[in-house]
Formats: structure tokens, sequence, C-alpha cells
């Protein structure tokens, strides 16, 4: 899926950087849960506009994203911003270069319901963290819509014209984060009119 979002990247720089509510109440919420000592890890970053949002407030970033494009133009966002302490890399969560116990705390948002095994990505996300570390996540929960909505996008994902998308539920989904070894702190509604949901949750 790697060419699908090499292909989405470059409307997805222009429309990130047009800053939504949904990204400054994200990067709000983020800013008061985080501290200057975080060394953040941004699984899913794109083209980095969270990377470069959140990092005045923290220590380091290290935003990681499969799409040559997509880093491509997160590490000329960081550039163009004059930020030191962000780094892209083109690689995913099992890249055997990220050590055990070295974030504080991992940024994963719309990312869970894209990936073939949600469970695995996120023992591995509990892997990653040092003890007490956090886990903010956004996921859109596409099992809360309407079975309808669902079979209209399915051909398309069928086709290979766009990723397989989970169809999680809330509820089933609380209980991957908490059964990976975490303690949700926050659960909630993010958007008005999409089934997203917000979850901070703590490593056990
Ligand atoms: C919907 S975008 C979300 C971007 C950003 N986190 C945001 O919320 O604006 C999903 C991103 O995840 C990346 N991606 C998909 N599967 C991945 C994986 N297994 N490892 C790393 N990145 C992945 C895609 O290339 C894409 O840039």
């Amino acid at each position: 899926m790697t060419a699908f979002w090499d292909g989405q990247a470059e409307r997805f720089d222009r429309d990130a950087r047009s800053h939504g509510e949904v990204y400054d109440k994200t990067i709000a919420r983020a800013a008061a849960l985080l501290s200057p000592s975080d060394t953040v890890l941004d699984f899913g970053c794109a083209t980095g506009e969270y990377s470069v949002g959140i990092a005045g407030h923290v220590a380091s970033v290290h935003g990681i994203d499969l799409s040559p494009k997509m880093i491509g133009f997160a590490e000329k966002n960081a550039r163009e911003r004059g930020l030191e302490n962000v780094q892209f890399s083109r690689t995913d969560l099992l890249d055997a270069s990220l050590s055990a116990g070295s974030f504080s705390a991992v940024l994963a948002f719309n990312i869970f319901h894209l990936l073939p095994d949600a469970q695995k990505a996120l023992t591995r996300v509990h892997d990653l963290l040092t003890s007490g570390g956090l886990l903010l996540s956004q996921t859109p929960c596409l099992g809360e819509r309407p079975l309808l909505y669902n079979l209209l996008l399915r051909p398309a994902s069928v086709l290979g014209f766009m990723p397989k998308i989970l169809k999680l539920r809330i509820a089933d989904f609380e209980e991957l984060v908490s059964h990976s070894g975490f303690d949700i702190v926050e659960s909630m509604g993010w958007e008005d009119d999409a089934p997203v949901q917000w979850i901070v949750a703590r490593k056990r």
C-alpha cells in the first residue's frame, strides 16, 4: 500500500498545513499530557504535521512512515520550521533499530485501523515505551458506522485502490488496548461527524 500513500502525499501535505479544528484540539491535548523531557515516536507520521506541531513541547520527536513521499514532505516541513529535535525515517514499527523502552510517549493518529494486525502493533508500541509511558491515539472506529456505509467502501479496498480498513468497534478497540498491557486513562469521541476515538493509555 506504499504506492497508495505516496500518491496521497502531495494533497495530504496541502490539507494538513491548513490545520483544522481537530488538529488544533489534538495538539493542545497532547501538549497538556506531555512534558519537555518526553521522547516521542510519531507512528504513521505522514507529512509530519503532528510531529512538528508537538516538537516545541517535548525533548525529541521521531516520526516514522512507510511512504517515502510522505517522509520527504515531513523532512521538508521540519527543515522549513528550523526544528532540530525532529527526525523522520521511512520505516515501520517493527524496525529493529527502534529499541525497546526508548520512547516515553507514542502518537498513533489515524493508523491502527489501517494495519493488518492492530494487536501486534499495540504490543510493539508497549515494548517501545518506557515503563509508565503514554500511548496517545486517535482511531477511526468504522465498526460503529451503518453496515451499508462499510459495504460501499469495500470494493475499493478489495480491488486494491484503497488500503484495507479494519472496521473496529470502540469497545473492541478499548479491549485490545487494555489486553496489550495498557491502562486506559482517557477515551472519548474526537470528531463531531465521524466515529474517531481518542484514547490515551499508560503502559502498565
Ligand atoms: C491516514 S494517514 C495518518 C497520518 C497522520 N498520523 C495523521 O493523523 O494525520 C496514515 C499514514 O500511515 C502510514 N502507514 C500505513 N501503514 C503503516 C505502517 N505499517 N507503518 C508505518 N506507516 C504506515 C501511511 O503511509 C500514511 O502516511
